[in-house]
């Protein structure tokens, strides 16, 4: 069990009285991005006062000092997805390891004909870096459908997949509905045909326990700010023999073993092939404390704790009679939904002006618009400082929704 009030203490953006319209702040946005525990504020500031020195590139203590820090971060991470240290590759993002991927390894080895699967659940960063490989190699992407509620499934993947197939790309949950999909299934099924499949985690791994390992997929990416880490800062997790055969999309210093004036270059192994230039050391810093500290509360106790918010969030919100929603049976910790008769932006505006923050509009997921046949929702979501008074305020400010227009005045 979470004491989420308790937990709150850490957090100085929940305990420095901050306001948005004069009200005090309500953070229902938690899937855009988190806030940061003083444990990472404190990290990241050390490295700065007392700390600061580049890695890898000096034969001094400082130096050394950093080499030692990055290493453990190496480790924190890998412990939290159950993978090796040296499949963690540090990277600016989620964006950034699915681009690794589809430049590094999709650009490489896919030919004419090739297929790639989606979803229309997809978020922007895991569809256009695929569109970018076709164009490049004339692959294809296709769509595995979606069960009428949104859901991926094992039963359409078969479907759909084919000995075309080399890549699926998947979020193991998606950003707007919040549906968990079933990645071990899914793995089994693509490795019985040939294919790799690649996992979107960056709304998964801040939220419910994962185990690379035993899910058997080939990459997953992650990104540090959505679980209370430095923004600018993610992980590309692969299978070590992956990656080594994965080319960097970077290159330039750090990365290589030796270049010449003939224009030969070659690498060094993986992970450290993949991290050109000076690292986000900062960042890897604060996303190793923040990792820590949310291992330490136990991602099973956050999960349980979001599943919780959510049935409540869904029940209260469905008795104002006042709102569509569009996930309610999704286990993630995200309602998206619209106040009856009143677009999502003025919605948002709406709660804004009683100091509510929730995201509005496609989320990114442009294309699940002609799946849930609207252009725009609110979309509000959960971590595990989030507590039943922040959905009782949301619910409140649902019931007045159609007072969105004098909101301002
Ligand atoms: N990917 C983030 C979201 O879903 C920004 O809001």
């Amino acid at each position: 069990m979470i004491d989420s009030k308790l937990l709150r203490n850490d957090f100085p953006m929940l305990t420095n009285g901050i306001k948005m319209q004069g009200k005090p702040l309500v953070w229902l946005d938690n899937a855009s991005t988190t806030f940061k525990p003083l444990c990472v504020l404190e990290a990241v500031s050390k490295y700065y006062t007392h700390e600061t020195s580049n890695s890898h590139r000096g034969d001094y203590d400082l130096c050394f000092n950093m080499d030692t820090k990055i290493m453990e971060a190496r480790k924190t991470l890998a412990s939290l997805l159950n993978a090796e240290p040296k499949e963690i590759v540090f990277t600016a993002g989620t964006t950034m390891s699915i681009n690794q991927v589809a430049f590094g390894y999709a650009a490489k080895y896919l030919k004419e004909g090739d297929e790639i699967l989606l979803t229309e659940a997809e978020h922007a960063s895991n569809v256009l870096p695929w569109y970018k490989v076709c164009e490049m190699t004339g692959a294809v992407t296709r769509f595995i459908p979606l069960t009428k509620e949104g859901r991926l499934t094992a039963e359409n993947l078969e479907k759909t997949i084919s000995s075309k197939t080399k890549i699926i790309a998947v979020a193991q949950v998606t950003n707007v509905l919040g549906y968990v999909t079933p990645i071990k299934e899914l793995a089994a099924i693509a490795h019985k045909h040939g294919a790799i499949i690649v996992v979107d985690g960056a709304q998964s791994v801040p939220h419910m326990k994962i185990d690379v390992k035993d899910l058997d997929c080939d990459f997953l990416s992650m990104s540090g700010h959505k679980m209370c880490g430095p923004t600018g800062v993610g992980v590309l997790y692969g299978k070590f023999d992956l990656l080594q055969k994965t080319d960097p999309f970077m290159t330039g210093g750090g990365m290589n073993a030796k270049f010449n004036m003939c224009g030969e270059a070659s690498y060094l192994e993986a992970p450290v092939k993949f991290e050109a230039g000076t690292l986000n050391l900062e960042g890897i810093i604060g996303l190793d404390a923040a990792v820590k500290y949310i291992m330490n509360i136990g991602l099973d106790n956050i999960n349980e704790h979001e599943k919780a918010l959510k049935k409540y969030a869904v029940e209260q919100l469905e008795k104002t009679g006042n709102v569509t929603i569009y996930n309610a049976d999704s286990e993630a910790g995200i309602v998206t939904f619209n106040i009856k008769d009143v677009f999502a932006q003025d919605a948002a505006t709406f709660l804004n002006s009683k100091g509510i923050a929730c995201r509005s509009g496609n989320h990114c997921a442009k294309i699940l618009n002609d799946f849930l046949g609207t252009p725009a929702t609110v979309r509000a979501s959960f971590y595990f400082y989030t507590t039943k008074e922040d959905i009782d305020a949301l619910v409140d400010a649902v019931k007045h929704g159609k007072e969105f227009l004098d909101a301002y005045f």
